[in-house]
């Protein structure tokens, strides 16, 4: 999508973020994961859909539940089924349920890929080859270009779909924890100033993707 428009839409969220903090949050105990996790999704959401929320959304909200349990799931034990991956072929799915809670990470990660496979519906009807907004319009003009039948097979929805949870999974807690513990040490450590809280973060996150 290029570093400018993510730059622009990155400045956009912080500043509204600010606001809504400045409004709702001062000189009182908050809690700000809400706003927080809404900053984050409408710069995610909007490589892929175009669209932004505000906070309280009920998509947003949605979202953010559908991936809390997701990744309460996923600090638990079923990271063995990653390590070990030869374990869910030989171990009974009782067992797989009771000992890694596989069935309800599983229903979440569908329930996941419904919204995503949703928002590629949406664009599918809406779709103006002359003014492509987002990633799924390019992968679905991509798509036609490479393929003479042109329309959008099982396996392709189900990359995309892949693609969208991905950006969602890897990007949204992650980030907001980042941002939770940057907000945690300013407050503690006040005179330590933003650009260089700013240039640690971006120090980290080059290492982490390096
Ligand atoms: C502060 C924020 C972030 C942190 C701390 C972080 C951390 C990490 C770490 C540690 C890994 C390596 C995992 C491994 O190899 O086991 C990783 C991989 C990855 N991250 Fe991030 N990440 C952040 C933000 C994001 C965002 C915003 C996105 C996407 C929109 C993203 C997408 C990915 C993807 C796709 C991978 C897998 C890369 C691969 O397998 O080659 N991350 N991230």
């Amino acid at each position: 999508m290029g570093k400018t428009f993510l730059g622009d839409a990155i400045e956009d969220e912080a500043s509204l973020l600010m606001d809504h903090l400045e409004k709702n949050c001062l000189d009182k105990p908050v809690v700000i994961d809400s706003a927080l996790n809404t900053a984050i999704i409408n710069v995610l959401w909007l490589m892929f859909t175009s669209k932004r929320y505000d906070v309280g959304d009920p998509e947003i909200v949605q979202y953010v539940q559908v991936l809390d349990i997701m990744l309460r799931v996923t600090r638990k034990k079923i990271f063995l089924l990653d390590v070990i991956p030869v374990l869910p072929k030989i171990l009974p799915t009782f067992i797989l349920n009771s000992l890694f809670d596989f069935d309800v990470g599983e229903n979440y990660f569908k329930e996941l890929t419904k919204m995503s496979e949703n928002k590629i519906r949406e664009h599918l009807t809406s779709l103006d080859p002359d003014n492509p907004r987002d990633i799924i319009d390019y992968y679905l003009l991509e798509k036609t270009e490479r393929d003479s039948n042109g329309f959008l097979t099982h396996f392709d929805a189900q990359q995309l779909c892949g693609m969208m949870n991905d950006a969602f999974i890897a990007g949204l807690d992650t980030t907001a924890s980042t941002l939770r513990w940057m907000m945690l040490y300013l407050t503690i450590y006040p005179d330590v100033s933003m650009p260089s809280c700013a240039s640690l973060l971006t120090i980290q996150i080059e290492f982490y993707h390096q």
